[in-house]
């Protein structure tokens, strides 16, 4: 059981369906409201995943306009000992997870480690509301209101705080990798033209814009659950999927659905051709991390309408006070600069970054120089194998030092 729940939360869908499945049970056991846990400095990342690896670690803070304190990790030094001698590269989680997912396999397997031995400078970036990046200037974990966040604040107000503090710190113009939701607050931020002038390049891996075509039917049918109900969903703020009532969940949603429990993770991320199994107990131990509903009813909004938009309030007058017109501004990713680096790596059997969706993605950037984008179609990569696969290293890592290089 742990095995498919620690997957399958690492997808948005799952969770979708989790929670909509298990309303009666989040109801009943209070869990969504457990406490924040005080961090102290000796549990942070660099003592635990990257010291213990014998590398060198700073750990920094950044606060954003809105007030939320984030975590950023930096490994200045590869395992050699020689300080970077190549630009900063600053790396973006997706959903569910920190930035321990840049960290998790042995270091020849892992991007954050194998950056910096091949001399980068490498930031890790932790969101708001996971577990290192839970502070705020006036708020905690515990308000409604430290929760009233979707992707479009990741886009406009997280993005642009790592960046600029790398930028400061560095006083370099920065690579930027991101997985997943990294990649969908990237393109959003890029095609309004922000963050740009502080960046090199930009490296999308399971790039997320258009959510239309998404080959799996039970993600579907989350979404419409979501949305259907968004005003109840709102109402509990937070998902920590965590413990127990995960696993009951599942239980649960495996027979509503008559799905095949063996197999959720490949109906919901798509067949993961290259990780180790035998690692997924341990990962246990570190994620998945909470999300906003508003940040998964936003997603759902995409799935349903194919648009993207920034976050629907499905009420005219919410939406003219929040943008001052009726329907919400959609992102628009042509105006994405023509002469900007970009480098795309897809999974022909990724579910939530589907090859059609991509391509329409794809499509947008036709006009894009064609000198600065690099395209890499995976044919048997699914979602998870970017960031876990065990030959990610050679299959993708390599290619985007590459890219790196050139811009
Ligand atoms: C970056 O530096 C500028 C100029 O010194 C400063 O105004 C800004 O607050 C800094 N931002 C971050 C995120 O460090
Ligand atoms: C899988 O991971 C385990 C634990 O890290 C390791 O002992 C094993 O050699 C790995 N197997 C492969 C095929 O990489």
């Amino acid at each position: 059981m742990a095995n498919i729940v620690v997957i399958g939360l690492f997808s948005i869908v799952l969770l979708c369906i989790a929670a909509a499945q298990g309303r009666k049970t989040l109801h009943l056991t209070n869990e969504w409201l457990t406490s924040y846990p005080v961090i102290h400095d000796i549990d942070g990342i660099c003592k635990t995943m990257v010291e213990t690896q014998g590398y060198t670690c700073e750990e920094h803070k950044v606060i954003t306009e809105d007030g939320y304190i984030l975590s950023l990790q930096r490994l200045p030094v590869g395992r050699s000992g020689k300080k970077a001698d190549k630009p900063p590269v600053l790396l973006q989680h997706g959903i569910f997870s920190d930035a321990i997912t840049w960290l998790f396999n042995p270091p020849d397997e892992s991007l954050g480690f194998i950056l910096a031995d091949n001399g980068y400078d490498v930031w890790l970036a932790n969101t708001r509301g996971t577990k290192y990046s839970s502070g705020h200037t006036s708020l905690n974990p515990n308000d409604m209101a430290y929760w009233d966040w979707s992707w479009d604040e990741l886009a406009s107000y997280d993005l642009p705080a790592f960046v600029q503090y790398v930028y400061n710190q560095t006083g370099q113009r920065v690579h930027y990798a991101g997985h997943s939701l990294g990649t969908l607050t990237a393109l959003a931020a890029f095609s309004q033209g922000q963050v740009l002038n502080m960046l090199r390049s930009a490296a999308l891996l399971s790039p997320i814009a258009h959510m239309y075509q998404i080959t799996s039917l039970p993600t579907k049918l989350a979404a419409d659950t979501f949305i259907a109900d968004a005003v109840y969903w709102l109402g509990l703020r937070e998902l920590i999927p965590h413990g127990d009532v995960a696993a009951k969940l599942m239980e649960d949603i495996c027979d509503t659905l008559n799905l095949d429990c063996s197999n959720l993770m490949t109906l919901f991320t798509g067949p993961n051709c290259c990780i180790n199994s035998s690692r997924i107990d341990d990962f246990l131990d570190h994620e998945p991390q909470p999300t906003a509903t508003k940040n998964l009813i936003h997603l759902a909004q995409m799935i349903r309408t194919g648009n993207i938009a920034k976050y629907d309030y499905d009420d005219q007058e919410q939406n003219m006070q929040h943008y001052g017109q009726p329907v919400p501004p959609p992102y628009d990713m042509t105006e994405i600069p023509n002469e900007f680096p970009l480098f795309l790596s897809y999974g022909g059997q990724d579910m939530l970054s589907d090859v059609k969706d991509v391509q329409v993605l794809l499509n947008d950037l036709k006009d894009h120089d064609g000198n600065k984008l690099v395209e890499l179609l995976m044919e048997n990569y699914a979602h998870l194998d970017f960031v876990m696969g065990v030959n990610a290293n050679q299959m993708i890592y390599d290619p985007m030092m590459a890219f790196f290089k050139d811009n």
